[in-house]
């Protein structure tokens, strides 16, 4: 389960490990893909920050206009409840604002489980796969709402 991290400052390329991660706020964590592996510690999570449900999302080339979809991710926003996402397939790319502004870029894989905290700003992408398949674990669908950043500061 120990390999390099995924996670870079988006404009310097300095790598950023996990303790950079958890200092700004965003839970990071490789768990691997074997159910009885991984599900033990999302239930733990559950009952520790309250997430009441889980589900499951994949956006593919077949997801009904998916460059509509792709487009409210990828503009700066946050939300007024944590985005909790478990990659079961394929990959994604979350850039994070850090405390100091700065682009954190962290790329996704399965396996891999990341909790952007509730009011920490971000955007999405997939990768050139274009595929994703995803648990999510969540309080009150109606947080996702996404709130856009009026004004970007440069990363
Ligand atoms: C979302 C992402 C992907 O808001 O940022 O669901
Ligand atoms: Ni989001």
């Amino acid at each position: 389960m120990v390999r390099s991290m995924r996670a870079i400052y988006r404009t310097s390329h300095e790598a950023v490990d996990v303790a950079v991660l958890e200092a700004n706020g965003i839970h990071y964590r490789h768990l691997g893909t074997d159910p009885a592996l991984f599900q033990p510690v999302l239930d733990e999570l559950k009952g520790k920050r309250g997430y009441g449900t889980q589900d499951e999302v994949t956006l593919s080339p077949q997801t009904p206009n998916l460059p509509v979809v792709l487009k409210k991710f990828d503009d700066e926003h946050a939300h007024d409840e944590d985005e909790v996402r478990f990659v079961l397939a394929g990959a994604g790319v979350f850039d994070i604002r850090a405390n100091d502004e700065r682009w954190l870029r962290i790329v996704v894989e399965p396996g891999d489980l990341i909790v952007v905290p509730a009011g920490k700003h971000h955007r999405f992408e997939l990768t050139e796969a274009s595929t994703i398949h995803c648990v999510r674990l969540f309080k009150d669908p109606s947080g996702w709402v996404p709130r856009y950043r009026s004004e970007s500061p440069p990363g």
